[in-house]
Protein backbone atom coordinates (compact mmCIF):
# COMPACT_ATOMS: atom_id res chain seq x y z
CA UNK A 1 0.00 0.00 0.00
CA UNK A 2 3.03 2.29 0.93
CA UNK A 3 4.67 1.56 -2.11
CA UNK A 4 0.83 2.85 -4.36
CA UNK A 5 0.90 6.03 -2.38
CA UNK A 6 4.13 6.59 -2.85
CA UNK A 7 3.70 6.34 -6.95
CA UNK A 8 0.72 8.31 -6.71
CA UNK A 9 2.50 10.97 -5.11
CA UNK A 10 5.24 11.00 -7.99
CA UNK A 11 2.12 10.70 -10.52
CA UNK A 12 0.81 14.14 -9.11
CA UNK A 13 3.71 15.86 -8.78
CA UNK A 14 4.60 15.08 -12.33
CA UNK A 15 0.96 16.28 -12.98
CA UNK A 16 2.05 18.97 -11.18
CA UNK A 17 4.80 20.44 -13.04
CA UNK A 18 3.64 19.79 -16.67
CA UNK A 19 0.48 21.98 -15.77
CA UNK A 20 3.06 24.23 -14.38
CA UNK A 21 4.98 24.56 -17.72
CA UNK A 22 1.64 25.23 -19.10
CA UNK A 23 0.69 28.03 -17.12
CA UNK A 24 3.97 29.75 -17.19
CA UNK A 25 3.79 29.80 -21.00
CA UNK A 26 0.87 31.37 -20.69
CA UNK A 27 1.90 33.91 -18.46
CA UNK A 28 5.21 35.11 -20.50
CA UNK A 29 3.21 35.02 -23.87
CA UNK A 30 0.08 37.14 -22.94
CA UNK A 31 2.19 40.15 -21.90
CA UNK A 32 3.74 39.85 -25.47
CA UNK A 33 0.84 39.50 -27.01
CA UNK A 34 -0.67 42.80 -25.36
CA UNK A 35 2.66 45.00 -26.51
CA UNK A 36 1.78 43.42 -30.29
CA UNK A 37 -2.00 44.02 -30.01
CA UNK A 38 -1.07 47.35 -29.24
CA UNK A 39 1.14 48.18 -32.37
CA UNK A 40 -2.24 47.73 -34.17
CA UNK A 41 -4.41 50.54 -34.91
CA UNK A 42 -7.61 50.49 -32.68
CA UNK A 43 -10.97 49.21 -34.51
CA UNK A 44 -8.51 47.33 -37.47
CA UNK A 45 -9.46 44.07 -38.26
CA UNK A 46 -6.05 43.03 -36.80
CA UNK A 47 -7.03 44.44 -33.47
CA UNK A 48 -10.00 42.27 -33.62
CA UNK A 49 -7.64 39.24 -34.21
CA UNK A 50 -5.47 39.92 -31.04
CA UNK A 51 -8.78 40.04 -29.09
CA UNK A 52 -9.50 36.38 -29.96
CA UNK A 53 -6.19 35.27 -29.73
CA UNK A 54 -5.88 36.79 -25.89
CA UNK A 55 -9.56 35.38 -24.87
CA UNK A 56 -8.10 31.69 -26.52
CA UNK A 57 -4.95 31.58 -24.45
CA UNK A 58 -6.99 32.34 -21.69
CA UNK A 59 -9.68 30.32 -22.03
CA UNK A 60 -7.99 27.23 -23.45
CA UNK A 61 -4.37 27.48 -21.32
CA UNK A 62 -4.02 29.59 -18.66
CA UNK A 63 -7.37 29.56 -16.71
CA UNK A 64 -7.58 25.49 -16.70
CA UNK A 65 -3.85 25.67 -16.54
CA UNK A 66 -4.15 27.73 -13.25
CA UNK A 67 -6.63 25.55 -11.37
CA UNK A 68 -4.56 22.62 -12.31
CA UNK A 69 -1.87 23.53 -10.78
CA UNK A 70 -3.42 24.70 -7.43
CA UNK A 71 -5.02 21.13 -7.34
CA UNK A 72 -2.76 18.94 -7.55
CA UNK A 73 0.10 21.38 -5.59
CA UNK A 74 -2.62 21.49 -2.51
CA UNK A 75 -2.76 17.48 -3.36
CA UNK A 76 0.86 17.27 -2.77
CA UNK A 77 0.94 19.36 0.17
CA UNK A 78 -1.47 17.34 2.23
CA UNK A 79 0.05 14.13 0.88
CA UNK A 80 3.32 15.42 1.94
CA UNK A 81 2.23 17.33 4.89
CA UNK A 82 4.75 20.23 3.97
CA UNK A 83 2.70 22.96 5.67
CA UNK A 84 4.47 23.37 8.46
CA UNK A 85 7.56 24.08 6.25
CA UNK A 86 9.28 27.01 5.77
CA UNK A 87 9.90 26.85 2.26
CA UNK A 88 6.41 25.85 1.41
CA UNK A 89 5.39 29.44 3.14
CA UNK A 90 7.44 31.36 0.78
CA UNK A 91 6.91 29.15 -2.22
CA UNK A 92 3.10 29.97 -1.20
CA UNK A 93 3.62 33.93 -1.40
CA UNK A 94 5.43 33.57 -4.87
CA UNK A 95 2.82 31.63 -6.26
CA UNK A 96 0.11 33.66 -4.82
CA UNK A 97 2.10 36.75 -6.39
CA UNK A 98 1.49 34.80 -9.99
CA UNK A 99 -1.65 34.20 -8.90
CA UNK A 100 -2.81 37.81 -8.44
CA UNK A 101 -0.39 39.38 -11.72
CA UNK A 102 -2.50 35.93 -13.73
CA UNK A 103 -5.83 38.27 -12.63
CA UNK A 104 -4.59 41.28 -13.31
CA UNK A 105 -3.54 40.46 -17.05
CA UNK A 106 -7.15 39.03 -17.32
CA UNK A 107 -8.26 42.27 -16.16
CA UNK A 108 -6.03 44.20 -18.89
CA UNK A 109 -7.22 41.96 -21.54
CA UNK A 110 -10.90 43.02 -20.89
CA UNK A 111 -9.85 46.19 -21.24
CA UNK A 112 -7.71 45.88 -24.18
CA UNK A 113 -10.53 44.41 -25.82
CA UNK A 114 -12.83 47.37 -24.77
CA UNK A 115 -10.22 49.81 -26.60
CA UNK A 116 -8.80 50.45 -23.24
CA UNK A 117 -4.77 51.18 -23.40
CA UNK A 118 -3.44 51.83 -20.36
CA UNK A 119 0.39 51.00 -20.16
CA UNK A 120 2.97 51.53 -23.28
CA UNK A 121 5.01 48.68 -24.53
CA UNK A 122 8.12 49.08 -22.77
CA UNK A 123 6.05 49.00 -19.30
CA UNK A 124 4.03 46.18 -20.99
CA UNK A 125 7.91 44.02 -21.04
CA UNK A 126 9.51 45.28 -18.11
CA UNK A 127 6.30 43.84 -16.42
CA UNK A 128 7.35 40.30 -18.22
CA UNK A 129 9.98 39.78 -15.61
CA UNK A 130 7.82 38.89 -12.90
CA UNK A 131 6.80 35.47 -13.57
CA UNK A 132 10.55 35.01 -14.64
CA UNK A 133 11.68 36.41 -10.92
CA UNK A 134 8.79 34.79 -9.02
CA UNK A 135 9.72 31.02 -10.67
CA UNK A 136 12.95 31.46 -10.03
CA UNK A 137 12.51 32.22 -5.84
CA UNK A 138 9.35 28.90 -6.08
CA UNK A 139 12.03 26.63 -8.23
CA UNK A 140 14.53 27.38 -5.51
CA UNK A 141 12.36 27.09 -2.70
CA UNK A 142 10.79 23.35 -3.44
CA UNK A 143 13.86 21.61 -5.20
CA UNK A 144 16.82 23.01 -2.34
CA UNK A 145 14.36 23.33 0.56
CA UNK A 146 16.91 25.47 2.42
CA UNK A 147 14.40 25.89 5.52
C1 LIG B 1 -0.33 26.84 -6.85
C2 LIG B 1 0.11 26.50 -5.71
C3 LIG B 1 1.22 25.47 -5.52
C4 LIG B 1 1.31 24.59 -4.48
C5 LIG B 1 0.35 24.48 -3.29
C6 LIG B 1 2.50 23.77 -4.70
C7 LIG B 1 2.94 22.74 -3.84
C8 LIG B 1 3.91 21.83 -4.20
C9 LIG B 1 4.30 20.68 -3.39
C10 LIG B 1 3.76 20.33 -2.02
C11 LIG B 1 5.23 19.98 -4.08
C12 LIG B 1 5.94 18.66 -3.68
C13 LIG B 1 7.24 18.93 -3.02
C14 LIG B 1 8.06 17.66 -2.85
O1 LIG B 1 7.52 16.56 -2.97
O2 LIG B 1 9.27 17.78 -2.61
C15 LIG B 1 5.46 20.70 -5.32
C16 LIG B 1 6.37 20.31 -6.26
C17 LIG B 1 6.81 21.17 -7.23
N1 LIG B 1 6.30 22.42 -7.53
FE1 LIG B 1 4.65 23.25 -6.73
N2 LIG B 1 3.11 24.17 -5.86
C18 LIG B 1 2.35 25.22 -6.40
C19 LIG B 1 2.65 25.93 -7.53
C20 LIG B 1 3.83 25.79 -8.21
C21 LIG B 1 4.32 26.71 -9.21
C22 LIG B 1 3.59 27.96 -9.67
C23 LIG B 1 5.55 26.25 -9.62
C24 LIG B 1 6.52 26.82 -10.61
C25 LIG B 1 6.54 28.02 -11.06
C26 LIG B 1 5.80 25.00 -8.91
C27 LIG B 1 6.92 24.20 -9.09
C28 LIG B 1 7.09 22.96 -8.52
C29 LIG B 1 8.16 22.02 -8.86
C30 LIG B 1 9.24 22.24 -9.91
C31 LIG B 1 7.98 20.88 -8.07
C32 LIG B 1 8.81 19.56 -8.07
C33 LIG B 1 9.84 19.64 -6.97
C34 LIG B 1 10.61 18.34 -6.78
O3 LIG B 1 10.45 17.41 -7.53
O4 LIG B 1 11.39 18.29 -5.83
N3 LIG B 1 4.75 24.76 -8.05
N4 LIG B 1 4.64 21.82 -5.37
Amino acid sequence: MQQVLAMLYLWLKAGHVIFVIFWMAGLFMLPRFFVYHQEAPEGSPENAIWVDRERKLMKIIMWPALVVVWVLGLLLTVSGEWFTQGWFHVKLLAVLVLTAYHFWLAAYAQNLAAGIRKLSGKKLRLLNEIPGVTAAIIVIMVIVKPF
